[in-house]
């Protein structure tokens, strides 16, 4: 089962794909976190991408293709995947495309989370992560059980740099501009289902099961 989340930044793509993987037993592969990872660890790779990513600024296609093809030629993909934040643009949705085609392969389902605008600033400042573990965490929606500690791992959490208000705003604006055309180009490759990502974060889950199937 290939998947890939759409949906604006802070919908909650990576609330719902991590819950998805762990159902399915596929990765999650989240082109965010990887480039989160790198930075921690002072990669080229990170300090390219951090320039970008502190801006609200997407990350050069040239940089993040061959990176998500190399993260989904590994093994543990052979059965499928949830795809977290790739792609987001049109020539990054064209590139998978054809390599899968190439193999044969399609993406089966293109899950577009929903949240008008209004609600995600609000989401944001909440939010706290895990750059160990990847898992994500609001202070009211899903508090820890141990402040600042994840549930999942037990490393530290952070406030995400990119979470500053006009930082989020800047993503908002680039998502509208570069990413939400991405839900015309799945709807017209027939693999588009819409869910509602304003319900709590179970009921979205239950959505997207009725899709996928339990
Ligand atoms: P990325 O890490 O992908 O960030 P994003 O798309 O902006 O999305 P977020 O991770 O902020 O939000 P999310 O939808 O995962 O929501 P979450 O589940 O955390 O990318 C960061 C940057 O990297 C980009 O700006 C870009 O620079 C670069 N980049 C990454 N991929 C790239 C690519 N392919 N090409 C180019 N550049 C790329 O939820 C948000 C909060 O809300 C959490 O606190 C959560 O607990 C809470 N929440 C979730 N669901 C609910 C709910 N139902 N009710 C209440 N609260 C909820
Ligand atoms: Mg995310």
């Amino acid at each position: 089962m290939k998947i890939v989340m759409l949906g604006a930044p802070g919908a909650g793509k990576g609330t719902q794909a991590k819950k998805i993987a762990d159902k399915y037993g596929i990765p999650h592969i989240s082109t965010g976190d990887i480039f989160r990872a790198n930075i921690k660890a002072g990669t080229e790779l990170g300090m390219k991408a951090k320039a970008f990513m502190d801006q609200g600024q997407l990350v050069p296609d040239e940089i993040t293709i061959g990176m998500l093809m190399d993260r989904i030629g590994e093994p543990d993909c052979e059965k499928g995947y949830v795809l977290d934040g790739f792609p987001r643009t049109i020539p990054q949705a064209e590139s998978l495309t054809e390599a899968l085609g190439a193999r044969g392969e399609k993406i089966d389902y293109a899950i577009n989370v929903d949240v008008p605008d209004e609600n995600i600033i609000n989401r944001m400042s909440g939010r706290r992560a895990c750059l160990s573990c990847g898992s994500t965490y609001h202070i009211v929606y899903a508090p820890v059980r141990k402040e600042g500690i994840c549930d999942r791992c037990g490393a530290q959490l952070v406030l995400r740099d990119d979470d500053k208000p006009e930082t989020v705003k800047k993503r908002l604006e680039v998502y509208h501009d570069q990413t939400k055309p991405l839900i015309d180009y799945y709807g017209k490759a027939g693999a588009l289902c819409t869910v509602d990502g304003t319900q709590s974060m179970e009921d979205v889950f239950q959505s997207i099961v009725n899709i996928l199937g339990a």
